[in-house]
Order: structure tokens, then C-alpha cells, then sequence
């Protein structure tokens, strides 16, 4: 595990989501360094951001929202090796973090990350072994901008609908991927969306679960 990391993930830009990446493994370490937290996490090929914590991962998890008191269920959506998911665990040891991945070895990668911090309320877990009935009280997410516009729709709007009364979604988004109409086409669909920061390129979206009052109460 001591070889240079990629650059930006563009390297493997139509493999970090297949389920099953076709390239060899060769795994190296990435450093997360935040205020709270400062640990290496196993990174491999085949993995989203091999060798380095992306910036708009680190910009989400340095400006997102604090712990909130009573959040029982959080899920990390389109975990990787596990950057945010390990963050909000430590941040939430009394929550559940469901670490939902589609890619296998990132779903190895992150459980290993998790268990080597003694890190207990993580689950890792593929989209399809999500408990249907889960009610979620904040979902992180630095989503999978590549699988396309509808794939992504599709996605946020599965796992948006799990919100519960007072719930939210937090997004990193890269603008010149389409933050802005994104942040549009959510709040047009029942999710009002706004904008928490803006930085180096990257907006950081609060998503409130739909049927929100201004007070954050349910209207429905
Ligand atoms: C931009 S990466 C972020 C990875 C990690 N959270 C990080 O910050 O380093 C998005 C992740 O979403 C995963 N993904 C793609 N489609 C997915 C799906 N339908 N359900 C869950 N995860 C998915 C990808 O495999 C990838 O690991």
C-alpha cells in the first residue's frame, strides 16, 4: 500500500460504480484530516477517489451540519471506502450509519475502515439490502454524479422519499456538474433545497424531506 495515488478520479471514470470492478486491486492508504478526526483509510482501485479524500467529500464533512440529538437512522449514500459514513459515525455514535454502496470492494473497503476504528453503528450495505420500511432522519451524500441525470434523479428521489418528519439530505455537488439545476429540479419535485455553502467550486445542498412547514414541522 505505498504506491502514489491516482489522479482524480477520472482515471477510472466508468468503474467505480460497476458493481464489480474488472481491474486489479492495489490498495493504498488516504489520510482524512479533519478538526474531529484524523485517520487513514484503505482506498484500492476500481474505488471512487483511490489514495486521496475528494475535496468535495472533505468540504461536505467540514461545513455540513452538526450532530442533531435523537437522529437514529443516517445514511451515507454512494459510500466509497467510507470517508463520510466513518466521519458521521464517529459524530453520531448513538445513530445507525447505513453505509449504502453499490461497488463491492468499496463496500469491503469501507467495512474494513470501519472495523479498524471500532466504529459499531456502521452497516454496510448494497442498495438492494436496505430494510424497505427504513425511515431515515439525515441522509449524506456526495452522490454518484456520472451513472447520468435520470439514473441520479432516480436515486435521490428513491432515498429522499425515506426521509421522516424533520429529515434532510445533505449534497456536495460540483457546479459544473450540474449543482444548480439539480438544486432547482429538487426543489420543483417537493424537496425544498438550498444552498449551505459555496466553495472552490463545489455547492454544499440542504435538502428538506417534503411536506416541511417553514418551521421544519410536517405539513402532511
Ligand atoms: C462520488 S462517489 C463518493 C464516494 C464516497 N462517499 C467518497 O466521498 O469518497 C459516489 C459513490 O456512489 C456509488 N454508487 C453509484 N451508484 C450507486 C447506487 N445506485 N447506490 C449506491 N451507491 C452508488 C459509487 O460506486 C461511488 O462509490
Amino acid at each position: 500500500m505505498t504506491d502514489a495515488p491516482d489522479r482524480p478520479d477520472r482515471a477510472e471514470p466508468s468503474q467505480y460504480f460497476a458493481p464489480q470492478p474488472a481491474t486489479a486491486s492495489a490498495r493504498v492508504v488516504a489520510r482524512l484530516s479533519l478538526p474531529d478526526l484524523d485517520v487513514g483509510l484503505i482506498t484500492d482501485r476500481g474505488v471512487f477517489a483511490r489514495g486521496r479524500v475528494d475535496t468535495g467529500t472533505k468540504l461536505l464533512l467540514l461545513d455540513g451540519p452538526p450532530p442533531i440529538d435523537g437522529d437514529r437512522h443516517l445514511v451515507d449514500l454512494g459510500a466509497g471506502y467510507g470517508p463520510i459514513a466513518i466521519a458521521i459515525a464517529r459524530r453520531n455514535p448513538a445513530a445507525t450509519v447505513w453505509a449504502v454502496e453499490i461497488n463491492e470492494r468499496a463496500r469491503a473497503l469501507c467495512r474494513e475502515n470501519a472495523d479498524a476504528l471500532g466504529l459499531a453503528n456502521v452497516e454496510v450495505v448494497a442498495p438492494d439490502a436496505v430494510p424497505g420500511d427504513l425511515v431515515v432522519d439525515r441522509i449524506w451524500s456526495n452522490p454518484p454524479i456520472r451513472i447520468g441525470k435520470p439514473a441520479l434523479r432516480s436515486l435521490l428521489s428513491g432515498w429522499l422519499g425515506r426521509l421522516g418528519p424533520g429529515g434532510s439530505g445533505h449534497l456536495v455537488v460540483q457546479k459544473h456538474l450540474g449543482a444548480d439545476s439539480l438544486q432547482r429540479w429538487l426543489t420543483e419535485q417537493g424537496w425544498p433545497t438550498g444552498r449551505r455553502a459555496s466553495r472552490a467550486g463545489y455547492r454544499l445542498l440542504d435538502v428538506e424531506a417534503a411536506g416541511q412547514t417553514a418551521d421544519g414541522s410536517a405539513d402532511r
